[in-house]
């Protein structure tokens, strides 16, 4: 299902909390403390954002298998697609589509990168008009210093987002984690101040650059671990224990079953 959802509809500003999380390596891996964690949240009567590199049939699959109430919103792919949970439906935002598509030139980004022997291809399944992503495991700095200079060289506009060690997605400028969270919270009416984001991996990161507030997991890859801004909790717990270790750390809970 699609809206035409704009902002004049937008509601009035919440003074509801958000938890914004990644699911694989952050939410998901650890079942007893992630049952836990979406426990505190609802007694606590916050928002759950799921955030995440999956299509929206993948986030599906894994609420049927693990039997979890569907969030109130998703940004999937990488932040290039939003639904928001209306009466029980996941909604596409198309509006947001929309805005991502403003100087998006895929056919154009593949071009330059057609000759790099180190990139594979990620099944068509993980590619969709606003995502093109690759696997990238040999000659990783030097690979993507070449793209990059490739891009800037063509002066393209596009996000390049590696993660995991392996992971190599071209997006959208004004798509990614943070700018889809961001157009989220405004379209819900939720303070930044009020938002948790939750993460493992370098699609997490510019969340963190873009200045929420966030956990980061006792098991998150280095390229994340290494962040060092304030803005970013180091939980010593990993995946979903990581995340309540932030929330009481970060008094974020309001007392409610912290
Ligand atoms: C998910 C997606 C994949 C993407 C990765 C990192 O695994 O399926 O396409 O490259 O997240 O964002
Ligand atoms: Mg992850």
């Amino acid at each position: 299902m699609r809206s035409s959802y704009s902002h004049s509809k937008s509601t009035r500003p919440s003074q509801r909390k958000m938890v914004c999380t990644d699911l694989d390596g952050t939410l998901i891996g650890d079942d007893d403390s992630m049952y836990e964690l979406l426990d505190i949240i609802d007694r606590n009567n916050i928002l759950l954002v799921f955030s995440t590199g999956r299509h929206l049939p993948l986030v599906m699959k894994f609420l049927d298998e693990k039997k979890i109430r569907k969030p109130d919103a998703c940004l999937c792919l990488v932040g290039t697609e939003i639904y928001v949970l209306e009466k029980g439906q996941f909604i596409l935002d198309d509006r947001w589509s929309e805005i991502i598509s403003e100087g998006w030139h895929r056919e154009r980004v593949l071009g330059l990168l057609r000759n790099i022997k180190e990139l594979v291809w990620q099944p068509e399944e993980f590619q969709t008009k606003f995502k093109a992503s690759y696997f990238l495991t040999e000659n990783r700095e030097e690979v993507l210093k070449e793209i990059i200079s490739r891009v800037e060289k063509a002066k393209l506009e596009v996000k390049i987002i590696y993660s995991c060690d392996q992971f190599l997605d071209f997006l959208p400028l004004k798509s990614s984690k943070s700018g889809s969270l961001r157009y989220l919270i405004k379209r819900l009416g939720v303070k930044k101040k009020d938002t948790i984001v939750c993460g493992d991996s370098g699609n997490d990161l510019e969340l963190f650059r873009a200045g929420f507030r966030g956990i980061i997991v006792g098991n998150a890859h280095a390229e994340l671990k290494n962040y060092k801004g304030k803005n970013a909790y180091h939980a010593t717990r990993e995946y979903s224990a990581g995340i309540i270790e932030g929330l009481r750390q970060l008094d974020f809970t309001g007392g409610v079953n912290p």
